[in-house]
């Protein structure tokens, strides 16, 4: 059987005649991650390093000159940084961190822009042993607290901006000892606060010297934030031994050879930035473009045409909004260099994967993974065929399955929770320290992904939808509870359901049902208060696009909000059973 719609593209033609994975399903017979451990460099004594195998060793290889980092910012600045430049400028934070007597282990947080510093601050971290945290800077003040909090991170690094938008919520996290503030370019004319930090003071300072590097391949190494459908989200918690996923996904998923120039679109607050926008290109020793500014059609070809790129990893949404903006710009750029073209974080439609092979002459290409697993799963391979609207096959050495509510595999075209076999890599360690929740995640030696797929008979995966609440915004996922947290903080609301609504662009955006507290009566005026008041606190990222005031909110005899009646209704579909539905 087949899931497919629209036609198979046939090996989408590189320009390589040497791509990385020439014949998935041999290389998948005779998998073995020990290969891949070969091909990578353990610290003497056996430990493992992200950060050292990111950076340092291409100088010891011999490639310090090298450029690591072409950089632009939102300003027009270019910063070029060389593998060199960023092992002094890491050995530095890293110097930094030891200096003000921060403890292996220990939190540090970033919240910052994509400006160059934040990638010395997380290297420089993952150097000295510590857990980096790094914050979408888009987030409003509650969600900075909430993740800063539930990780009693000890340093913070943040620029002057984002410092300010967040001063309210600093003073209630106890833990936090050091505020370190970079001051890009001299971009903010006030002085510090009282008690912060000067990161380029501090920089100055410090050594360029650093070691011994002394991280094991199970110490921690990231913490990204994910959305459940339940409670405040969770801090998905890695470690260094990820970097082999990482390595070797940059390598087989996104055929990055040494001589690529790399461009990846993803925010580096969020896990694609991190994975695949830190760790898979610079262990495998590419020269990656970083724009930091946001989203716009022209400029994003622009940067395609200036600097070369030859792979670019993207994201549905955007290329949603490429659509939009016409198959006629892109033609107007010399996009010649690029070769291999990427997607990943919602679904990616058929009609977005052809538009490619007619916009910029080549298909994207789909892949799948999660903030848990840490590095790309299944994907759509150079050497591959095209499914369009299929997430692809697994990678070498993974194996997913599709299961029932009990664990057991059900077969090839029937849909059910995509699940994927224990342990991998890259897999998520805990979720800080709430270890029921993790558990709660495997079942018969499966990890459940939260997601419901189909298989085809030919192993192809086909994303269904979550099996959870949880709403996938423009490839950024809200738990339903944070919104609604959020939304019950303000004197006129007496509950909140918060659901997905269908959206062509982002896939789903926000929308909030609240009802009101006695006293209070509906108006336009109430409801845009309301949309202020959650966007201030949370992000515009998150926070609800729309919110309706209603009576009352379908709730469970056991005072559950049924968040999945009220998006029957919005989407005037069948209730569905609502035996044990008690409505206001
Ligand atoms: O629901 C799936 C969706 O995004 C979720 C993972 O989001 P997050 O943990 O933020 O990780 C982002 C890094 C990829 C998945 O559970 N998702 C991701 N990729 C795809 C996808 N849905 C459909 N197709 C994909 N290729």
């Amino acid at each position: 059987m087949t899931m497919q719609r629209h036609e198979t593209i046939t090996k989408p033609s590189t320009p390589r005649d040497d791509p990385n994975l020439a014949d998935y399903d041999a290389t998948r017979a005779s998998f073995d991650w020990a290969d891949v451990e070969e091909e990578i460099d353990f610290l003497p004594g056996g430990g493992l390093n992200l950060a050292y195998e990111a950076i340092d060793r291409h100088v010891v290889r011999g490639n310090g000159d090298k450029p690591a980092m072409l950089w632009e910012g939102k300003n027009g600045e270019k910063e070029t940084y060389t593998y060199d430049d960023m092992r002094r400028q890491t050995n530095r934070f890293a110097n930094v961190l030891g200096g003000l007597g921060v403890e292996k282990g220990t939190r540090v947080f970033t919240f910052m822009e994509r400006v160059p510093e934040i990638y010395f601050t997380v290297f420089g971290t993952l150097k000295a042993g510590c857990v980096i945290g790094p914050l979408f800077s888009a987030f409003g003040p509650d969600p900075v607290r909430d993740r800063m909090e539930d990780s009693g991170a000890k340093v913070l690094v943040t620029q002057p901006d984002l410092r300010k938008k967040i001063a309210e919520i600093l003073p209630q996290l106890p833990d936090l000892e050091h505020i370190i503030v970079v001051n890009k370019n001299g971009r903010s004319a006030e002085p510090l606060a009282g008690g912060d930090l000067d990161y380029y003071a501090l920089m100055n300072e410090a050594s360029d010297d650093f070691g011994p590097i002394a991280t094991t391949r199970d110490d921690y190494s990231i913490m990204h934030y994910t959305s459940g459908t339940t409670g405040k989200p969770k801090g998905a918690v890695h470690r260094h031994n990820a970097v082999i996923q990482h390595y070797l996904t940059g390598k087989w998923c996104l055929d990055l050879h040494p001589d690529d120039i790399y461009w990846c679109t993803a925010d580096p607050g969020w896990v694609t930035g991190t994975s695949y926008g830190m760790s898979a290109p610079w262990t495998n020793g590419v020269t990656q473009v970083i724009y930091e500014g946001g989203f716009s059609a022209r400029k994003w070809y622009q940067v395609l045409e200036d600097y070369n790129v030859t792979v670019w990893y993207t994201a549905p949404t955007a290329i949603r909004m490429l659509m939009k903006s016409g198959v006629e710009l892109p033609k107007t750029f010399d996009l010649s260099n690029l070769r291999f073209a990427a997607s990943v974080g919602e679904p990616l439609n058929p009609e977005a994967v052809e538009w490619g092979v007619e916009a910029i002459g080549m298909p994207f290409h789909d892949n799948w993974w999660q903030t848990e697993t840490g590095g790309i799963m299944i994907a759509n391979y150079a050497c591959m065929d095209i499914r369009p609207g299929s997430m692809g096959r697994p990678l070498p050495g993974i194996n997913p399955g599709i299961i029932d509510a009990d664990g057991n595999e059900k077969p090839d075209g029937t849909e059910g929770n995509l699940a994927v076999r224990t342990p991998w890599p890259s897999m998520f360690q805990t979720y800080w320290q709430q270890q029921e929740r993790y558990d709660s995640r495997f079942v018969n030696g499966w990890y459940i992904t939260g997601d419901e797929a189909v298989r085809d008979s030919d192993g192809y995966y086909w994303f269904i939808g979550r099996s959870d609440d949880v709403i996938n915004t423009a490839g950024h996922l809200v738990g339903p509870f944070e919104v609604e947290s959020a939304l019950i903080e303000h004197p006129a609301v007496a509950e909140a359901g918060v659901i997905g609504k269908p959206d062509p662009i982002a896939m789903e955006v926000v929308k909030a049902f609240v009802s009101l507290k006695d006293g209070y009566e509906p108006s336009d005026e109430l409801r845009r208060e309301l949309m202020g008041f959650a966007r201030q606190k949370l992000a515009a990222a998150v926070a609800p696009r729309e919110i309706e005031i209603i009576p009352g909110l379908p709730k469970t005899r056991s005072g559950k909000i049924m968040r999945r009646l009220l998006k029957a209704r919005e989407l005037g579909l069948d209730e569905g059973d609502t035996s044990t539905l008690e409505e206001d």
